[in-house]
C-alpha cells in the first residue's frame, strides 16, 4: 500500500540518502528550495521515464529495451548495428561505443533528461593468452571497458538533469561472472569485465552525491547471440561457456532484465556501487568434475 507524507524538502533528501550533505549537493541540480514536497514510499511512479540503452539491437540490451518500452518508457537505443524504429517510443541511435566522437555525438543528440543509462554493448573474443591477437585484445577492452566509460561519462549531464528529490537516476553496467571468476580461454574478456566492476565502484562513489546511482550486473551464461556464437568449442578455440547453473538451466535475457527492473525501482534507491551476480549460483561454489551435482 502506498504511504505518502508531506515533509520539508531537506528532510526528504536526508531520508533519501541519510546525509545532510546531499541537500547541498543536489540543490543546484534540482533547484530545490526549503519547500514542502511529497515522498512516495511506494515507489516513484510519477517520474518521467527515459533511458539510453547501449547494445539495444541484440540479446540482453534488446530485451531490456522491449521491457521498458512495454512499461511506457522512452528509449534511446544506441548500437552500431542497424535497428528498426517502428516501435512506439523507441529512438534508434547509430553509435560505436568504443569511438569517443561517436559517443559524444550520440549523447549530444539526446534532447531529454535521462532517468537511466543501461550499458549492454559488448563483445566476446576467445583464445589462450599466448595466442590472442593484439587486435582482439584491443577490441575487447575498447568496446567493453572504454566504451562503458565513454557512455557513462557522456551520459552523466543528462542523468544529473533527470535527478529529482525522490528519484535518483540510475546507471546499470554489464559486468560478467567472468569478472568475479574468470575462465580460461577468455582472459581479455575477463579483464575487460573486471575493469567494469571497478569502474562501477568508483563512479558510484563519485556520482551518488549528485543523485546518480551506479551499479553493475554480473550474469553467468545467458542465451543470446553472443553465447550462441561461441557454443562450438572448435570454432571458439576451446572456450566453453559456464553453461547450466545450479538452478538447472542457463539464463534467458528476461532473467537479467528482471534484476535491472529492481535496480530501476524505488526499492533500489539506496543501492550503489555493487555488482550483482545473476548466475543461478554458478559462481557461488566450485563444483568438482565428476560431482553428482
Ligand atoms: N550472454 C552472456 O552470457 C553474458 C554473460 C555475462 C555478461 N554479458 C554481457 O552482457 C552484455 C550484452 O551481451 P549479449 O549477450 O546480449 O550480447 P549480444 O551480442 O547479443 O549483444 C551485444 C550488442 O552490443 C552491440 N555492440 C557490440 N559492439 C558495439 C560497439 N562497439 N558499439 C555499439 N554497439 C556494439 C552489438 O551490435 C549487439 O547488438 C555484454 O556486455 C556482455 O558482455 C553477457
Amino acid at each position: 500500500m502506498a504511504f505518502r507524507a508531506e515533509v520539508p524538502a531537506e528532510t526528504a533528501l536526508m531520508a533519501l540518502d541519510g546525509s545532510k550533505e546531499i541537500f547541498r549537493d543536489l540543490a543546484p541540480i534540482t533547484g530545490l528550495a526549503a519547500s514542502f514536497r511529497t515522498i512516495d514510499f511506494a515507489g516513484g511512479t510519477d517520474m518521467t521515464k527515459t533511458a539510453a540503452i547501449t547494445g539495444s539491437a541484440s540479446g540482453i540490451g534488446q530485451a531490456a529495451a522491449q521491457r521498458l518500452l512495454d512499461a511506457g518508457w522512452t528509449i534511446y537505443g544506441l548500437d552500431r548495428a542497424a535497428q528498426a524504429a517502428e516501435r512506439q517510443g523507441f529512438k534508434p541511435v547509430h553509435c560505436d561505443v568504443s569511438d569517443a566522437a561517436s559517443v559524444t555525438a550520440a549523447f549530444a543528440g539526446i534532447d531529454a533528461p535521462l532517468n537511466a543509462l543501461i550499458c549492454c554493448a559488448g563483445v566476446l573474443r576467445t583464445g589462450l593468452m599466448e595466442d590472442m591477437s593484439i587486435e582482439d585484445f584491443d577490441l575487447v577492452l575498447n568496446i567493453n571497458t572504454r566504451g562503458t566509460f565513454l557512455c557513462a561519462q557522456k551520459a552523466l549531464p543528462l542523468l544529473r538533469a533527470g535527478v529529482t528529490a525522490d528519484n535518483p537516476s540510475r546507471v546499470i553496467l554489464l559486468s560478467s561472472l567472468a569478472a568475479l571468476r574468470p575462465k580460461v580461454v577468455s582472459g581479455a574478456y575477463a579483464a575487460s569485465k573486471a575493469a567494469v566492476t571497478q569502474l562501477t565502484r568508483v563512479m558510484a562513489a563519485e556520482w551518488a552525491p549528485s543523485g546518480v546511482l551506479v551499479n553493475a550486473l554480473a550474469p553467468g551464461t545467458v542465451d543470446t547471440p553472443m553465447v550462441r556464437a561461441v557454443s562450438d568449442p572448435t570454432a571458439s578455440k576451446g572456450y566453453r561457456p559456464s553453461g547450466v547453473s545450479p538452478v538447472g538451466r542457463i539464463a534467458q535475457p528476461a532473467d537479467v532484465v528482471d534484476v535491472m527492473m529492481f535496480l530501476l525501482s524505488d526499492g533500489a534507491r539506496y543501492v550503489a556501487g555493487t555488482t550483482i551476480p545473476v548466475d543461478g549460483g554458478t559462481g557461488a561454489a566450485f563444483v568438482p568434475v565428476g560431482s553428482n551435482m
